[in-house]
This record gives C-alpha cells, structure tokens and sequence, in this order.
C-alpha cells in the first residue's frame, strides 16, 4: 500500500481520547526497544513519523496514526522493561489491556519479537493473552538484518516452536532498515481491514 497522508492524530491514555470515528485499526506490541516505531516508519516510508530511540520505555501513550483516510496504526507502550517501576507497569498494562478488549474498531495486532532472541515470558503471555482474545495476530520477527539469511529459516522454526505456533500462523522477518517483510506485513494488514 502507498501512504499518502500519516497523521499522529493523538496520544492516548484514557478511552474517552481515542479517536471518534469509523476507520479499522491495527495495533502494534512487543517489548520496549524491539522496533514498534520503527516498524511504523518504514511501512509508511517516514523516517521520523513515529518517534524511535536507542532508549527503551519512549512510547509511554498510545499512539493513533491515521494513514490517509484508510486506517490507523496503534502503537502501543512497550512491555518488559526491568527499570520502568512496577507503579509505571502496572499503569502500561492497564492502558494495553483495556485497549485490547474493549476496542471494537481493532482488526488485528502486529506482535513483535527479535529474531536474535528466544521469546520473553511477556512475548508468550501476549501472544496468548490475543489468541484467547479472538485478535488476529501476526508475529514479526525484526531486525532480520542482525541474523545472516542462511539462518532465517532456523530462526523461524525456533521462535515458532517457542510460542508455540502452528505451521499456518501468520509469521514474518522484518528488517526496518532494508525494509525486507514488509510487503507481507502490508499484505496481511490489508486482509484484516480491507483497505
Ligand atoms: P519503545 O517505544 O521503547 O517501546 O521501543 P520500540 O519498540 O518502538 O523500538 P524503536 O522502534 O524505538 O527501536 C529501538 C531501537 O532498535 C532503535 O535504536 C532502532 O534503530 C533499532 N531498530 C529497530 N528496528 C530495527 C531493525 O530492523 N534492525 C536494526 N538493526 N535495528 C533496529
Ligand atoms: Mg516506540
């Protein structure tokens, strides 16, 4: 899909500042620092949209992007990261949570993994916690650039048998800085909402 128009249309915290309309949305998730932002720029090919950094814990809000008049993109807190107080998780957790049950206009979430690493507690607890939900999830393994493509298909049947996945769960490699995956990524993201 070609990207237009991307507006932050707000950072939320509360349910009464979600955006009032109709479009569908996809949310993203995933541990601080694992490439939530960044995933966002290169699939609307902005390199400053949505704001990354080298220090875990940035997106404290949720982050409503509106792409053209099409659908939003959520970018959600980061979980997992040990010096955020237990006070500031517990308050994260809640906002997700919320988000993820009561949003009826959410199509499906975008659950981020690194491809280096063996899936976290928290990686498994989400990727659950939106089965048993009914949310259509796609996992993406990013910063596919790290892991040479020799390895890829390895690395694929580890992480899937880790989550335990099956066969035909939606799975990806990303790279936010080749941009390979991405036109997966795009493909799925259009048959959750249409667009
Ligand atoms: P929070 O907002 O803290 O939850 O983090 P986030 O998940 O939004 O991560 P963000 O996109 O800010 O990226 C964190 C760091 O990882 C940044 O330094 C990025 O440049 C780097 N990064 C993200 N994706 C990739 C990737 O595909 N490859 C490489 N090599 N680095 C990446
Ligand atoms: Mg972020």
């Amino acid at each position: 899909m070609h990207v237009q128009d991307v507006e932050l249309v707000i950072s939320a915290v509360a349910q009464s500042q979600y955006p009032d309309d109709t479009l569908p949305e996809i949310a993203l998730t995933g541990r601080s620092n694992v490439g939530k932002s960044s995933l966002i720029n290169k699939l609307i090919n902005r390199r400053k949209m949505a704001r990354t950094s080298g220090t875990p814990g940035k997106t404290q809000t949720l982050n409503f992007y509106r792409l053209d008049e099409k659908l939003y993109f959520v970018d959600l807190p980061g979980y997992g990261y040990a010096k955020v107080s237990k006070k500031d998780r517990e308050k994260f957790s809640h906002i997700i949570e919320t988000y993820l049950q009561t949003r009826t206009k959410l199509k499906g979430v975008i659950s981020l993994i690194d491809v280096r690493h063996e899936p976290s507690e928290d990686d498994k607890a989400m990727y659950n916690y939106l089965k048993y939900y009914g949310i259509p999830v796609l996992v993406v393994a990013t910063k596919g650039d790290k892991v040479s493509r020799g390895k890829w298909n390895q690395r694929e049947s580890q992480l899937k048998k880790a989550l335990d996945l099956n066969q035909t769960d939606d799975f990806v490699i990303f790279s936010s800085q080749t941009g390979i995956g991405a036109d997966k990524i795009w493909q799925w993201v259009g048959e959750q909402t249409e667009v």
